[in-house]
């Protein structure tokens, strides 16, 4: 894709710290904060939501990209996911993200005051991955 611009940036960024406060975690005290931009312009936030049968919990970055695909999007251009330690999404919220995004998509972890901030690409976080198109190859 294109650059991310910095103002979609700074919007990823914010909207991922505000979803942090939503945070629903209190087995593992580590709440995350996600936000993605998707092909219709919008961003969509999400946040971590765990549950007493521990596997019900969902992750931050699937919330948010479930919203995004729910409202009728079919792409991701870029991800934003807060937390206190810069923490990289989980291997399950990659392949979603695969589902949905292209390779050189940008995925900015920051944390909840503005200390840290690094960016890759989905490419980076999930080499030689699996996505849809294997299903078509011989
Ligand atoms: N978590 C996320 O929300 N996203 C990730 O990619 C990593 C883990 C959440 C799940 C759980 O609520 C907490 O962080 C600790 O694992």
């Amino acid at each position: 894709m294109e650059t991310l611009t910095s103002e979609y940036r700074e919007i990823l960024i914010a909207t991922a710290r505000h979803y942090l406060k939503n945070s629903y975690s209190p087995y593992s005290n580590y709440p995350v904060g996600a936000a993605v931009l998707a092909e219709d312009g919008l961003v969509y936030g999400g946040t971590n939501i765990e549950n007493s049968a521990y596997p019900s919990g969902l992750c931050a970055e699937r919330v948010a990209i479930t919203k995004a695909i729910s409202e009728g999007n079919r792409k991701i251009l870029a991800v934003a996911v807060v937390t206190r330690n810069g923490g990289a999404p989980c291997g399950a919220c990659r392949q979603v993200m695969r589902e949905f995004a292209n390779l050189d998509m940008p995925v900015i972890l920051t944390t909840i005051d503005d200390g840290f901030e690094e960016e890759f690409t989905l490419g980076d976080l999930l080499p030689r991955s699996f996505g849809p198109d294997d299903l078509d190859r011989k």
